[in-house]
């Protein structure tokens, strides 16, 4: 028999084909990856490999290039162009993910790197698997002009459509400027890298073109800017692997999708379990602060909290935690900082969060200690209304399972936002310690009987006199209770045991808003 010419047997092909795997497996090449490691960056493919249970990434599109030819671009071609795509196994469930390649052009958007993203997309929204986006990118690839912010717009519309059918993560571990930010906004989370990641619609040296402003990368848009004063981001790491350590954890409070349930995890923690130290939680003066953290974390399974959006508006505590093994969203108003009061950070801060639990069958449980919204012109100017707004209608319009407890305070309009009865919270908890009213006493005396006290001969006798009459009266649960707007007083000792039973009760729970091509939450 005549034997096969060398380039046409199968080992050869396969030889080709590894050759063509390889290349791909290299992104940009030896020192453009040094290049990344010295910044304290990972590789996309070390993000991969870590971020997932060992072995399992499935690859997509390793061998497309991009088709512009301009620029020198036909000289350039690496497999894969510039982002690592697929999907694998965290904790045993299907994820997908990207990572974008920095030693590739920068990690920049071209459009067959936007296609290979929109693909990612496209297979989890139909088999139901949530998406994490490793971001490292200089934006839009220059060279391509428009064609690359068509790939940046086929990708919002995708990242649009699958908002509340399946979770969305981003971890922000390079650049991210211009409209490439807007992606990563309309996801559910955001992890950025402490020092080595920024987002920002224009950089500091358009800024200072622009308006004059001096300002560093890092002040403008780095990991502290954004967890503390912006709150586009939910989470700071200190390093590529915190990062993707963080997405894991955060991924096991959360189900694959919105038909499915949370992953329900044994627990030796006892679901009766009294927590003593509940029944001294609340100071004895009302002014006093406490931190609302300690009554969470001593509810909760093997008292642990991930908590979300930690530095940005405290005076509103949000995260995840499980009671008797199911995940749970927390909502809590802090009387350590601001009182607890509601301004607008919180608001936003706090709607959020329910939308999220909502859309992915999160039950949400409310510690309620709140003197009120924050007054001022400011708060009034920045529209306070319109934000305060939002944390209501979030909490009106969720179906799930919602359980409240009120602690202390539960005072005017915010009585009335943080899971009332009255907007459909299934099962609404207080501690004897609770008070609920219009306004606080002094408030209330100062308008009530402001002309007595005035005309009064011993004035301070008389205001305290109408002060002890209003809390002997309002400043208390008992004429909730007595109207059935709270299910049930508690002793502080029993609300693990009281949260988890209610919660077990509520199980099954079905509850549908009126058809509807949408709401119009007052953005
Ligand atoms: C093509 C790019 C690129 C880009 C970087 N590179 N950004 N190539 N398109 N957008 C290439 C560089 O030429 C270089 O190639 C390599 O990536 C690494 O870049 P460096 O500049 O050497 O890295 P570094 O010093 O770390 O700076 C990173 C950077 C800078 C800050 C991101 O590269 C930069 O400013 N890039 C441009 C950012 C930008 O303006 N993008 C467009 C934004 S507008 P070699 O071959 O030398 O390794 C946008 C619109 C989106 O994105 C709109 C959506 C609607």
């Amino acid at each position: 028999m005549k034997p096969e010419p060398a380039g046409h047997t199968h080992k050869s092909k396969l030889e080709q084909l590894l050759e063509r795997q390889r290349r791909a497996s290299e992104g940009g090449g030896a020192a453009r990856t040094a290049r990344q490691h010295e910044a304290g960056k990972w590789t996309a493919r070390e993000r991969i490999e870590f971020f997932l249970d060992e072995g399992t990434f499935e690859e997509f599109d390793q061998l497309v290039v991009h088709r512009s030819r301009d620029f020198g671009l036909d000289r350039q071609l690496f497999p894969g162009d510039g982002v690592v795509t697929g999907h694998g196994l965290v904790d045993g469930r299907r994820v997908f993910v990207f990572a974008q390649d920095f030693t590739v052009f920068g990690g920049s958007l071209s459009e067959t790197h936007a296609e290979k993203i929109c693909k990612v997309l496209d297979t989890a929204m139909r088999v139901g698997a949530p998406v994490v986006g490793l971001n490292d990118s200089g934006g839009a690839r220059i060279q391509e002009g428009v064609v690359s912010l068509g790939g940046y717009a086929d990708i919002f519309l995708r990242n649009t459509l699958a908002s509340g059918v399946v979770p969305q993560i981003s971890c922000i571990m390079g650049p991210c400027a211009g409209g490439a930010v807007y992606s990563p906004a309309i996801t559910d989370f955001n992890v950025m890298v402490k020092h080595t990641s920024y987002m920002f619609i224009t950089g500091p040296e358009v800024i200072r073109t622009v308006t004059h402003e001096d300002v560093s990368k890092e002040e403008l848009g780095g990991a502290d800017t954004h967890n503390s004063v912006s709150g586009v981001a939910h989470f700071a790491a200190d390093s590529d692997e915190q990062a993707l350590l963080l997405v894991r954890e955060l991924l096991s409070f959360i189900p694959s999708n919105n038909l499915e349930d949370a992953p329900r995890l044994e627990t030796n923690d006892p679901p009766e379990r009294r927590v003593e130290s509940l029944n001294t939680l609340v100071p004895e003066a009302s002014n006093q602060p406490y931190d609302m953290r300690d009554a969470l974390h001593a509810v909760v399974d093997e008292g642990y909290f991930f908590e979300v959006q930690e530095h940005y508006a405290p005076n509103i505590v949000v995260g995840f935690a499980r009671l008797g093994g199911r995940s749970v969203g927390l909502v809590a108003n802090q009387p350590a900082y601001l009182a607890g009061v509601l301004d607008i950070d919180a608001s936003v801060k706090g709607a959020r969060f329910v939308r999220f639990c909502d859309c992915f069958n999160i039950p949400l449980v409310v510690f309620e200690d709140v003197p009120g919204f924050l007054p001022g012109v400011r708060q009034e100017h920045a529209g306070i209304i319109r934000h305060g707004a939002k944390l209501l209608y979030a909490f009106a319009e969720a179906t799930v399972p919602k359980v409240t407890v009120i602690t202390r305070k539960a005072y005017g309009g915010a009585y009335c936002v943080m899971a009332s009865k009255h907007i459909r919270t299934d099962v609404n908890f207080a501690w004897p310690t609770a008070e609920i009213a219009v306004m606080g006493a002094e408030g209330a005396v100062g308008i009530l009987y402001r002309r007595e006290i005035a005309e009064a001969a011993d004035q301070e006798t008389a205001r305290r006199t109408r002060v002890a009459e209003f809390e002997e009266k309002f400043a208390n649960p008992y004429v909730a209770a007595e109207r059935g707007f709270i299910d049930e007083i508690i002793e502080p000792a029993l609300t693990r045991r009281k949260l988890i039973g209610a919660l077990s009760m509520l199980e099954n729970k079905r509850d549908t808003n009126p058809p509807k091509k949408h709401g119009n939450i007052p953005l």
